[in-house]
């Protein structure tokens, strides 16, 4: 995607070929910074605090770590120590752990002074495979936000939340990533972003993409939602996920299930856009299997934003004393969900409609 006329992606590597770069996003969307990776350290680090996020971003970044680690120690011991480290950042995305698993069972394939440079490899091939999933993904999703248009002979209104775009990829996103496929064709749409507290990733990240690519959106408080939809004002709901069980229940960020409910009540269709890479094959049960991310309660306590000066403040916004909880993700339920967008095409929300996209994991079930 471009910024300012200049074409970026999340994470590259550097060109000193012993680091990656990536987007600060926590600066977003008032400053551009990037900042350099090159130990196991700082990309473990870089994943904790959210200078990169989004499940597949993450995925990635991880994989990256990995490599870095093996500059460092790139003993069977030291794979061992790297996985625990990396995978000990976030624990919903299965993005990581699938890349982690991928790359390290990769490296043991090759003695250590191999390994830097294999799993640097590794991880540049797992960057392009995630850039041409979202790009699928937002060509199968194009065709059901083009038919809807057309159904409804108007411009559509898309209804996200979180952020599922380019920045929580590699490139194009994954429910943001039909959204620009088409736009680009020219369907007529218009976004609704839910703010996404407590982080405010719609607010500050999905705004900041849209503005970027002349998508037409407004920004709405997270409980807004249902209103609109009672009133006709959503045609049709996309959101991401962070892992998606085989049964087809879609964990996304803390507020996702709340607008499919929403959904559900006024018939409006509401999709999870995923590449493979989300989806857990060992979990059939969403809201009893996956771990949810308990970040710190600062997140809900505290809010930071630009003053008008343009200097930056955190103030405090809860009343000082009372106990906060931040639970980060939640469980939408198959039955809530109208479709499973991935690279492969749209799946029932199902254990046999995703096995029919992905006829392979039927022989491994
Ligand atoms: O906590 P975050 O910002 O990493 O959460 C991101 C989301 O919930 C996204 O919707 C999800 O990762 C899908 S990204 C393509």
């Amino acid at each position: 995607m471009k910024i300012d006329g200049k074409p970026y992606r999340t994470i590259w590597p550097g060109t000193d070929g012993v680091s990656v770069s990536v987007i600060d996003q926590t600066r977003l969307p008032f400053a551009f910074e990037v900042r350099r990776l090159a130990t196991l350290a700082e990309a473990a680090e870089a994943i904790r605090v959210m200078v990169v996020r989004g499940a597949p971003l993450i995925g990635v970044t991880a994989a990256y770590g990995l490599a870095l680690a093996m500059r460092e120690d790139a003993s069977n011991d030291g794979i061992d120590r790297a996985v625990v480290t990396l995978a000990a950042t976030r624990p919903t995305a299965i993005n990581l752990r699938w890349a982690l698993d991928r790359v390290s069972a990769n490296l043991r394939q090759v003695q250590a002074p191999e390994r830097f440079a294999h799993a640097f490899a590794e991880a540049g091939r797992i960057a392009e495979e995630d850039v041409a999933s979202c790009h699928a993904i937002g060509s199968h999703g194009a065709r059901l936000l083009a038919d809807r248009a057309k159904a409804l002979g108007r411009p559509i209104n898309v209804l996200t939340h979180c952020n599922a775009g380019w920045l929580a990829t590699v490139d194009w996103g994954t429910a943001l990533a039909p959204i620009y496929v088409a736009h680009n064709a020219g369907v007529p749409l218009h976004v609704f972003v839910d703010e996404t507290r407590p982080r405010n990733q719609g607010a500050a990240l999905t705004a900041f993409e849209l503005n970027a690519h002349g998508v037409p959106h407004t920004v709405i408080a997270d409980n807004a939602g249902g209103h609109l939809m009672q009133h006709g004002g959503v045609d049709v709901c996309i959101v991401g996920s962070d892992r998606t069980t085989a049964s087809g229940d879609v964990c996304n960020k803390i507020g996702t299930y709340l607008k499919a409910l929403a959904a559900h009540d006024n018939g409006v269709p509401f999709y999870a856009a995923l590449p493979f890479s989300t989806i857990d094959w060992t979990l059939s049960d969403g809201v009893a299997e996956i771990p949810i991310e308990e970040r710190d309660g600062r997140e809900v306590s505290h809010l930071t934003g630009r003053l008008a000066d343009g200097g930056f403040a955190t103030v405090e916004v809860v009343s000082p004393g009372s106990p906060v909880a931040n639970p980060a993700f939640d469980v939408t339920p198959a039955r809530l969900v109208t479709g499973i967008i991935t690279e492969r095409g749209v799946a029932e929300p199902s254990a046999e409609g995703l096995l029919a996209l992905y006829p392979e994991r039927r022989k491994a079930a």
